[in-house]
């Protein structure tokens, strides 16, 4: 197996960097792998530019960084039920996962990571902008540090804002979801079982309330804490080119979709990995 030396560039100042010197069409070892890892856990989201792989070769890259976590609620390509389609329909308004939030969130254990594979993009917008929790975290003041770090939340899949943003993926590749679980309790403050670092882990996507108290109650902190967890100084922006791979740390980052290329289409290819219970 062929080493391919890696180049890191970050894109901005808070999380985010290109990683190049890859090409996943030809052989790669251990230890591009391990440095690949490496950029995703400093960085938090790499970009991996030129891609343009099967549906294999993806899939057998990121075998390399875990197992597969199948995407609970719609069906994924007929010949690869790991890779889910992410599109969005040039009659359609609303894009899949349109809003902040971290993936699945509401499962006991939820993803350590998501890739996304961009396949057919729109001639310009639908860039997509993450944010760094472990910054969101750290700028906190001590005394909110010291309030939130014994609490809870409860997270759901059921949001209203979240379920409208996968209607459309949903009626046209629906998937079995009576078994699925869709609400679980997390701490507030996780630490990141690779960096050790503590990570603002709740998001406007998916986080309900604190366990103890109502919705009413949670909602005037969890509001002021949505707001402050995506400031934009904490966030980078990619734009997408065809071939263009994201890979984030679902557990680290956030994620937002910019809806704003109606009357095009665009298509991702989303692999997603498994992770553990927070703690
Ligand atoms: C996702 C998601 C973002 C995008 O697939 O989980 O949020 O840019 N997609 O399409
Ligand atoms: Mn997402």
């Amino acid at each position: 197996m062929a080493h391919q030396s890696i180049k890191i560039e970050p894109v901005a100042g808070a999380l985010g960097a290109e990683v190049s010197g890859v090409d996943l069409t030809k052989p790669f070892d251990a230890q591009t792998v391990s440095e690949i890892s490496g950029a995703l856990f400093q960085h938090l989201v790499i970009f991996l530019r030129d891609q343009n792989i099967t549906s294999e070769q993806y899939l057998g890259f990121a075998r390399n960084f875990g197992e597969i976590l199948p995407y609970p609620l719609v069906q994924g390509l007929d010949d690869f039920p790991d890779i889910v389609p992410v599109l969005k329909l040039p009659h359609e308004t609303t894009n899949f996962g349109g809003l902040w939030h971290a993936d699945t969130t509401y499962l006991n254990e939820p993803p350590m990571g998501t890739m996304l594979l961009a396949r057919e993009l729109p001639p310009r917008g639908g860039d997509t902008i993450w944010a760094n929790m472990y910054l969101a975290y750290n700028t906190l003041s001590d005394g909110m540090k010291h309030m939130l770090d014994p609490l809870i939340a409860v997270f759901s899949s059921e949001k209203a804002g979240v379920t409208a943003t996968r209607e459309d993926r949903r009626n046209d590749a629906p998937k079995d979801d009576s078994g699925l679980q869709t609400t679980a309790e997390h701490p507030v403050v996780r630490t990141h079982p690779v960096t050790g670092k503590k990570v603002l882990f709740v998001n406007f996507g998916h986080t309900v309330r604190f366990r103890g108290m109502t919705e009413a109650e949670s909602a005037p902190l969890l509001d002021h804490l949505f707001r402050h967890q995506t400031r934009p100084e904490f966030t980078c922006q990619l734009r997408w080119r065809p071939g263009t791979i994201a890979f984030w740390d679902n557990r680290a980052t956030q994620h937002n979709p910019i809806n704003d290329y109606h009357g095009y289409k665009r298509l991702m290819h989303r692999i997603t990995l498994a992770g553990e219970k927070p703690y």
